[in-house]
């Protein structure tokens, strides 16, 4: 799906601009399906600078709190069979990532989110669709797995 609407939406003019962005809807359900199941910051952390009760605790003022979109990201009572890839739980219909506030955290949340999100997103789509434009893709078997440093 996501090949055939890069083909059609590059095809007349395979320099992406603005416009090309904006119709490439299926290629950003899919950017943001792996933000979803693949954060690139699975930890994000905070220090309390007051008090705070959460969920029937006291979190001390000075502790550190970290929250993980690598685990909030697979929430059941946030996103439908959150273990499957399914890019179409971000298209308009379903708009799962807007039933609740901060589910998806791939670039933070709240005053202090990513800055640059609106960037990468534009800048990744153009790549993708580049790569997808000119060289077809199959996938590696076995799979390729990243290396953890230990
Ligand atoms: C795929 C690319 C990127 C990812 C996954 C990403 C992810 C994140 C995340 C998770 C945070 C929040 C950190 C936290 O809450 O502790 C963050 C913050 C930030 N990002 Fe990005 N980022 C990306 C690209 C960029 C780019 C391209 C820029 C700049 C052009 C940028 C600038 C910033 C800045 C300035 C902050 C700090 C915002 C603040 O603290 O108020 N990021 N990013």
């Amino acid at each position: 799906m996501v090949q055939q609407e890069i083909d059609r939406v590059l095809g007349a003019t395979p320099l992406p601009d603005a416009g090309t962005i904006r119709n490439l809807t299926h290629l950003g359900y899919v950017m943001t399906e792996v933000e979803r199941m693949q954060p690139a910051a699975s930890l994000l952390i905070r220090v309390t600078t007051e008090d705070v009760e959460l969920g029937g605790y006291t979190i001390p003022k000075g502790w550190l709190v970290m929250h993980s979109p690598a685990v909030s990201h697979r929430l059941e009572r946030v996103w439908s069979h959150p273990d499957d890839y399914d890019p179409e739980r971000f298209n308009a219909e379903r708009q799962e990532h807007r039933q609740h506030a901060f589910s998806l955290t791939g670039f933070g949340g709240g005053m202090h989110k990513c800055t640059g999100h609106k960037f990468a997103y534009n800048e990744l789509t153009i790549v993708l669709a580049m790569l997808f434009y000119e060289y077809a893709f199959e996938l590696a078997d076995p799979p390729v797995r990243p290396r953890r440093l230990s």
